[in-house]
């Protein structure tokens, strides 16, 4: 077994505001909670679900107070969860599959809600995400389940857990893949002042477009003027779910590099197509960030080679068991590389997306809240390119410059930035960056806390066991108790 496997063994213990022992010194300015959403249970009925990515969801929160650092987790209590626990039934979900029914009833309205990707601020909701459209509302205190958000008038079957914030113009921007006779890519937001008394969270259509072959896509990229989807050659025929045996939603899925990736430019006042742009093929989950400049769109991703990573991050591949093509442990080899893509977008720009490799090695990207949609400096992320232990990053965008954090054995997760609220002058890495990380040795999992600035480790907090490794999570400078 490799050394990281307890980043991928089921936790059942559940705390309720547990003070946690620091080592080091947390800035008492920090003040709200940590919220992450990830698998905290790999087996149901006693069989193992397949993928990483369909563990039945925790959350956890580590609640900042005076220098002071509390835990509480526990498991999202959706149907899927009550139904795993209770009769030992797998939902039909990202690559496992359950059974032919579950497998069409995902398909024609009623998709899993084991939301375990991300959670997300909407309106005055807190939301745990996944890429079923379900929105599984959550009490931040308690992180008890609260009901899922009402379905509205945007259709899709396959959603963003990535949603964008857009502060200026007070909304937050998502979109949906729909899947039926004809295939269709939405985008919609949801403003901030609803409408009328009850319409907290309305989804507003923005732009559509028809598509043959509709991509899988994770993540997407917003400036002030477009909203643009990032199209990989990782493409499904929609009938393929219907059929018998057809396996995980993501077993459809067929890499075909000859389409290249494309560039979908959409206007966001208009919502016409304003660029289509074809360019050399590869994969990704994740945006970075992106901006206008001189009449282009400016979108900064981690990029992959081929949509081999998915394949990667099966249960059986990260654990070294045989079973599956190229089997083998392969967490150590997602070599996600930081790239810029300059797209042209305004007349007379030309058609030709020019392409800049940044930094090797690197996942779970993020930004300072304030540097979104801006030409901005600083990204953070995962430092994944050294065996037995990923790291974290802070890459300089405009030069490729790195700082690096690495502790032997241990393997961090996606690093938040949190800026100062004192130092809002600088807001970009005036500020802390927390990111969970497991100790491979001690087989416990602990919260690190760094300098923006210097990247240096300000602190540690010490969690009791070990946290499964998760996905995105969010801080909520509001949620102090
Ligand atoms: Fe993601």
């Amino acid at each position: 077994m490799p050394a990281y496997s307890p980043g991928f063994r089921s936790l059942d213990a559940e705390h309720d505001d547990l003070s946690l022992d620091v080592d080091g010194e947390i800035p008492a300015w920090l003040s709200g909670s940590l919220v992450r959403n990830g698998p905290g249970k790999f087996e149901v009925g006693g069989r193992r679900v397949e993928h990483w990515f369909d563990g039945l969801a925790m959350l956890h929160k580590f609640r900042f107070d005076g220098g002071d650092v509390a835990y509480s987790n526990r498991f999202l209590r959706t149907e899927t969860y009550r139904r795993a626990v209770e009769e030992g039934t797998i939902a039909s979900q990202f690559a496992t599959s359950g059974s032919y029914l579950d497998q069409l009833k995902s398909f024609l309205g009623d998709p899993t809600d084991n939301a375990n990707v991300n959670v997300a601020r909407v309106g005055g909701d807190y939301l745990a995400l996944t890429e079923t459209p379900r929105r599984v509302r959550f009490d931040p205190e308690t992180l008890a389940v609260r009901g899922d958000l009402p379905a509205d008038d945007v259709p899709g079957h396959h959603v963003t857990a990535h949603f964008q914030r857009d502060d200026r113009r007070g909304e937050t921007v998502g979109y949906a893949t729909e899947f039926g006779r004809t295939n269709r890519y939405r985008i919609y937001r949801v403003p901030d002042d609803p409408p009328g008394p009850g319409a907290g969270a309305e989804r507003v259509p923005v732009a559509s477009l028809e598509v043959e072959r509709p991509a899988y896509l994770h993540s997407f990229a917003l400036t002030r003027r477009y909203a643009v989807l990032v199209e990989p050659p990782f493409v499904v025929n929609p009938m393929r779910f219907l059929l018998p045996g057809s396996g995980g939603f993501i077993d459809n899925y067929r890499w075909r590099p000859e389409r290249g990736t494309r560039f979908l430019v959409f206007d966001r006042e208009s919502g016409e197509l304003a660029a289509e742009r074809r360019t050399a093929p590869f994969f990704f989950f994740h945006t970075v960030n992106a901006f206008d400049a001189e009449g282009h769109v400016v979108v900064d991703l981690v990029a992959y080679e081929d949509a081999d990573i998915v394949e990667n991050l099966f249960m059986s591949s990260v654990e070294g068991e045989a079973g599956r093509p190229d089997s083998g442990p392969e967490l150590d080899a997602a070599e996600g590389e930081l790239a810029r893509f300059r797209v042209p977008v305004e007349e007379g720009t030309g058609t030709t997306v020019e392409r800049r490799d940044r930094y090797t090695g690197t996942e779970l990207p993020r930004v300072a809240p304030g540097a979104r949609m801006d030409r901005y400096r600083f990204a953070y992320g995962q430092a994944t390119a050294r065996e037995g232990q990923n790291g974290l990053v802070k890459v300089n965008v405009e030069t490729g410059e790195a700082t690096e954090w690495w502790a032997e054995g241990h393997y961090a997760g996606e690093p938040i930035f949190v800026p100062n609220p004192d130092d809002a002058a600088v807001p970009e890495d005036r500020g802390v960056v927390l990111a969970p990380a497991l100790d491979t040795e001690s087989e416990q999992s602990l919260l690190v806390v760094l300098d923006g600035e210097t990247f240096e480790e300000l602190a540690r907090a010490q969690v009791p066991h070990h946290i499964p490794f998760g996905f995105h999570g969010e801080f909520f400078p509001e949620v102090v108790s």
